[in-house]
Parts: structure tokens; C-alpha cells; sequence
């Protein structure tokens, strides 16, 4: 097709990234790119990449090395990489790896256009600037081009809790809310394109404090904004920080019915030396007092997590009591991780726990979740729960969605569409999904 040129992006790490790659294309769509899901038949490609454990990090160079034929081949080809390898390894990327034309780090991705213009005049192009400028003013999506049910929509970014072992801090920088105004436009937009379920996505989201039309606004008081859109159909929101859990957001997990009953909340471990070690700011018991205020004001609420096993001076008694918190508070669904040193991290310089000793607990751990998981998502048979359908199934005439509380769903058509939300009784409880049939009376 004419002179348009072909864009492959590969997206790792965390949702905000899958965020930002969606505003990378947009960005390159007016320099007349239009996306491939092929790297072959590309002239540029673009590796968002993620930097929060030495193996995401590691990746993207095996990554790289993967697109030398190709780029022999076709001289012509853009190699670009973006995201938190490229904001904390900068030059050192076009160093290691000489193919690679540009690199931009996620605070500069409006920049891309320009970038792009010179690597093509023949000149590298590296941007790991933190600029004034807002860059979301600067990506507003332009093409009104129809969109899936589902959406990720970033309100505020970066982080300044300077936990001991991570590096986020450093690669998306300072705490910033976009101010409220933009987030609902962006959300309207988002309905008018067929979107039913919008998650709100910050590193810190439950710190959200944009600017609103009475002041500054908390997360709680946007959810309220966004209840206000006709045919939003469900809010949720990701990542929060327990310290953060404010009154009024709880109070919203009870009365905004919008608002899903699902709750990502990282705790990392269960011991109170090691929670002090890793500068969480809160403590265990503080944790799971906030877990019971949470149930109180809604009953249902699926409980999902983040672990560290292994963290420096990680002894068996630290262990046991994550064991012992996992056992109390019951996770409907967890993300845990062997502890991975990160330079420049304050962590990264203390006596690390043994591999082996750290494998051990971390698939003990991940036993224990998996049965909360598996009890948690069998206690859904003979309840009935909405469902939003997001595709087709496998199998003919079939749809796959997710349920209020996350878990995916398949149910039989019966003249229900991708995008409807209905209301399934749940018949079934296999070892990824549920099964459920629709709810006609
Ligand atoms: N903002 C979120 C987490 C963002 S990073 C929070 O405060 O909880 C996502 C997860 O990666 C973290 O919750 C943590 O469990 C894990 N993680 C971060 N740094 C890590 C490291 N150095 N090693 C292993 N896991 C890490
Ligand atoms: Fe990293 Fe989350 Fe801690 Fe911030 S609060 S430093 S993003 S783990
Ligand atoms: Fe990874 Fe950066 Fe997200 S380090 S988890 S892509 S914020």
C-alpha cells in the first residue's frame, strides 16, 4: 500500500507498557506506519522492554541478536528499544548492540516521530530525557478506529516509595497524576469506541492525586467520574500500595457498583524484619487490618497479590511467616518472584539468600497460592456472576470473558456477542477457566 511502512512492536514487563506500546503506534501511525504482528515484513521494530528483574533485562539483548539476518538483509530496517531497559541502560544498549538505531525511554515516546525521522537520515537516536512537556497531551490518540471491550488507561505514573529492591523508581521516575479532565476525555473516547471495562493503571495508582475542577482529586473521587459514563460498564484499577488505601476508596470498593470486585495489593512478605528491610512502610499487621476493612465494605472482593522470596537476609522464620499471611488473608490469584539484584538498588548490596534455598520456598509458596487460587475459583460453581464477553472461544458457538472477579469464563453463544456483559451461572470449575452458561429467566 503506497508508501506506508510497517510497524512491529514487541511488549514486555507490566500492563502500563502494553499502555504505552498502543500510544507508540498511534504516535508512529502519522509518520504513516500501520502495525504487523510480524518482524519480518517490518521497517521498523520496537522492543518496549522491562527492566524489573535481571531475566525481563536480559532478554531484550537475546532479543536483539535475534534480528541480525534480518536487518542484513533488509538495511533499510529500524531497530529501536523503549521502555525501562532503555531509560536505565541508555548508550550502553546501542554499545552492546550495534544494530539498534534508536533508543527512548518512556517518558520521551512523544518524541518518537522525530526520533524515527533521524535514524532514517542515518543517525542514531537516544532519549532518556524526563522532559516538562506532557507527554499523553502529546500521544492523544488520533484515529477514532474501533476498539476491543476491554481497555488500559494510565492515570499516574512513576514512584517515589524507593522500595529496597526495585527499580522503578529510577526507570518511570517521580509520582505524577495526569490531571482529571484528560483521564474522563480519554475515557469517553475510549466508550464511544466500543470499550466496556476500563482499568486505570499507575505504578502506584491508589496515590492518584490529579488535578480536578475543585482541587486535587484521589482515585476514589475519579472512579466516582468515571461511574458518571454512559456505557462504561466496569472500573478497575492497578497497581495500589497499601499505604495508600484511603478511606473513601475503600468505602467506593462497597458502594460503586461499577467499581469490580477485584483488589491487587502487594504485600511482598509476611515478615515484619524483612518488610522494614525492603522500606515497605507498612507493616503485616497493618496489612491485614487494611485486608479486613477491605472485606467489610465488600464481602466478595478477590484478593490478588505480589511476593518476594529470597529478598537478602531472607531466613526460614521470615519465610514461614509469608507462608503464615498467604494462609490468612486466602489470594484469589498472586504474581511471586524470586528476588533478582538490581543494580543500584540499596538491596542489591546486602548478603543475598542462597538459590537453592530461595527456589525451595518460592515453589512452596507458589503451591500454597495455587490451592487458594484453585478453592477460590471452584467456590464460583453455582453462583451466578457477570461476565464480559471478550472473544470467541475454541470451540464453536462458544465466548470466553472475564468474570467480575477476573477469572476467565467460557460460555456457550446462544446469540450473546463479543462486548455484551451477561449473567452467567457458573457450572464448572476446569484448571484455567470456569464454565458457565447464561442466564436466560
Ligand atoms: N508498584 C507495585 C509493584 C511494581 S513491580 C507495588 O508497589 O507493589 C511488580 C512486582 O515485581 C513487585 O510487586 C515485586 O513483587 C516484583 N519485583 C520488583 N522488583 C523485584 C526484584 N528486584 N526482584 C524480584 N521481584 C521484584
Ligand atoms: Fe517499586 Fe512498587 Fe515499591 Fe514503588 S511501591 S518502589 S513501584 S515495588
Ligand atoms: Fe517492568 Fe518498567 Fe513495568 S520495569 S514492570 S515495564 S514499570
Amino acid at each position: 500500500m503506497g508508501d506506508q511502512k510497517k510497524l512491529y512492536i514487541k511488549t514486555y514487563g507490566c500492563q502500563m507498557n502494553v499502555y504505552d506500546s498502543e500510544r507508540m503506534a498511534e504516535a508512529m501511525g502519522g509518520s504513516g506506519y500501520v502495525e504487523t504482528d510480524s518482524p519480518d515484513d517490518a521497517d521498523m521494530i520496537l522492543l518496549n522492554t522491562c527492566h524489573i528483574r535481571e531475566k525481563a533485562a536480559e532478554k531484550v539483548y537475546s532479543e536483539l541478536g535475534r534480528f541480525k539476518g534480518l536487518k542484513a538483509e533488509k538495511p533499510d530496517l529500524k531497530i529501536g528499544v523503549a521502555g525501562c531497559v532503555a531509560q536505565a541502560e541508555g548508550e550502553e544498549i546501542m554499545r552492546r548492540q550495534p544494530l539498534v538505531d534508536l533508543v527512548v525511554g518512556p517518558q520521551a515516546y512523544h518524541r518518537l516521530p522525530e526520533m524515527e525521522a533521524k535514524a532514517r537520515a542515518g543517525e542514531k537516536a537516544l532519549d532518556t530525557d524526563f522532559p516538562e512537556e506532557d507527554k499523553f497531551e502529546r500521544l492523544k490518540s488520533r484515529p477514532k478506529a474501533k476498539r476491543g471491550p476491554t481497555a488500559f488507561l494510565t492515570v499516574q505514573e512513576g514512584c517515589d516509595k524507593f522500595c529496597a529492591f526495585c527499580v522503578v523508581p529510577y526507570t518511570r521516575g517521580a509520582e505524577v497524576s495526569r490531571p482529571v479532565d484528560r483521564i474522563l476525555t480519554e475515557a469517553r473516547d475510549l466508550v464511544e469506541r466500543g470499550v466496556r471495562e476500563i482499568t486505570l493503571l499507575g505504578q502506584n495508582v491508589n496515590a492518584y492525586h490529579g488535578a480536578g475542577p475543585d482541587g486535587d482529586w484521589s482515585l476514589a473521587q475519579l472512579i466516582w467520574g468515571l461511574n458518571e459514563i454512559d456505557g462504561l460498564a466496569r472500573i478497575r484499577f492497578t497497581t495500589s500500595h497499601p499505604n495508600d488505601m484511603t478511606d473513601d476508596l475503600i468505602a467506593a470498593h462497597g458502594e460503586c457498583e461499577k467499581l469490580m470486585p477485584y483488589l491487587h495489593l502487594p504485600v511482598q512478605s509476611g515478615s515484619d524484619r524483612i518488610l522494614k528491610r525492603m522500606n515497605r512502610s507498612h507493616d503485616r499487621d497493618s496489612y491485614l487490618r487494611l485486608i479486613e476493612r477491605i472485606r467489610a465494605a465488600r464481602p466478595d472482593i478477590l484478593i490478588s497479590g505480589d511476593f518476594i522470596v529470597g529478598f537478602p537476609e531472607e531466613t526460614d522464620q521470615d519465610f514461614e511467616d509469608t507462608m503464615a499471611l498467604i494462609e490468612e488473608v486466602k489470594y484469589g490469584q498472586a504474581f511471586s518472584f524470586k528476588y533478582s539484584t538490581r543494580p543500584g538498588t540499596p538491596a542489591a548490596e546486602r548478603a543475598q539468600v542462597d538459590d537453592v534455598v530461595a527456589t525451595e520456598r518460592l515453589y512452596r509458596l507458589q503451591a500454597l497460592i495455587t490451592k487458594q487460587q484453585r478453592e477460590i475459583k471452584d467456590s464460583m460453581v453455582g453462583r451466578n456472576v457477570g461476565v464480559l464477553f471478550e472473544k470467541p472461544g475454541r470451540l464453536d458457538g462458544q465466548l470466553v470473558g472475564k468474570s467480575d472477579h477476573l477469572h476467565a469464563v467460557h460460555v456457550e453463544a446462544r446469540g450473546a456477542a463479543v462486548g455484551e456483559i451477561a449473567e452467567v451461572r457458573i457450572v464448572e470449575s476446569g484448571p484455567n477457566s470456569l464454565r458457565g452458561e447464561i442466564v436466560t429467566d
